[in-house]
């Protein structure tokens, strides 16, 4: 196993030559596959309202649930730095809240940080988490959690102004996640050269969505990557696999043999003399990647 990539390695890496890879996991198989695959962070985001849940928003994801998720992907985590999302109004109602919702993330879900949504109105909040030493990631420009604000997922800082999602405020809030003491940013869905200003102005890195290649990393959405979102694909995202289609042929060709009466076959049929199954490996022995005892 490389190193494992903390909170001082990431700091580590911002300007220099090796940008940091991230991508969100749900649960425990990918987290596997993302975190022996060499992913540096792993964020548990509230986009599993999206991609897993099947909602048109990631506004009703609860702490239950994003504690749930995290702590499948902590069970999968051996290198990875794992950042456990805060949901929608987890954080904004007082920095008093949001402190006692960050330490489930830590303490239930196994979380390493947390990521919240929000500039300078989030600075006090980002403030207080990371004064208990819960380290925070911030995430400006696109924030999905003010899709009714921004009037549906929009690329942010196109104009010159003060309102949120106008060009010098996306500045702002970046400037007041830094000074309130985040290690990270997430830069979502704002022009490539806002975001290269943004990045050389921080002294934290920032990590990418839709933003360009000029960030200290990049992040993107697992089901966008592995080809399994089928309902909404954001302009940006690159597809790598195309596991929709590869399962819903898996799935086809068993339904179709079970029809057909060609499965099960004799192989996969016990006989009444043979043993019915060796000793099983107790799951929580196993370490990913590793496979149970034929049986
Ligand atoms: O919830 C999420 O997955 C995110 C990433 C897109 C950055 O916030």
């Amino acid at each position: 196993m490389d190193r494992k990539v903390t909170v001082p390695e990431i700091l580590r890496r911002k300007g220099g030559s090796d940008p940091i890879v991230a991508l969100t996991a749900y649960d425990f198989p990918f987290g596997c596959i993302a975190d022996a695959a060499g992913i540096d962070v792993l964020l548990v985001g509230d986009s599993l309202g999206m991609v897993v849940q099947g909602m048109e928003t990631t506004l009703p994801v609860t702490m239950v649930e994003m504690t749930y998720h995290c702590r499948m992907v902590a069970r999968a985590r051996r290198r990875a730095l794992l950042v456990g999302d805060l949901p929608f109004l987890s954080y904004q109602v007082s920095p008093t809240d949001a402190v006692a919702n960050a330490g489930r993330l830590i303490k239930d879900g196994g979380a390493e940080a947390v990521k919240l949504e929000g500039g300078v109105a989030m600075a006090d909040t980002i403030r207080a988490i990371a004064s208990v030493d819960i380290p925070v990631m911030g995430h400006i420009g696109l924030t999905p959690q003010s899709v009714h604000r921004m009037g549906g997922h929009r690329v942010q800082g196109q104009r010159r102004g003060e309102r949120p999602g106008q060009r010098d405020r996306v500045i702002d809030d970046a400037l007041a996640v830094e000074e309130a003491g985040a290690f990270a940013v997430v830069l979502e869905g704002m022009p490539l050269d806002l975001a290269a200003e943004i990045t050389n102005r921080l002294t934290i890195p920032t990590i990418g969505i839709g933003a360009g290649p000029h960030c200290d990393g990049q992040i993107l959405v697992l089901h966008d990557v592995l080809g399994l979102s089928e309902r909404f694909v954001p302009k940006f995202a690159k597809r790598y696999a195309e596991l929709w289609s590869a399962a819903s042929d898996a799935i086809g060709a068993y339904a179709r043999e079970v029809r057909g009466g060609t499965f099960p076959t004799d192989a996969h049929s016990f006989h009444s003399l043979a043993p019915v199954a060796s000793a099983p490996v107790a799951p929580a022995t196993l370490l990913c990647g590793e496979k149970a005892a034929a049986s």
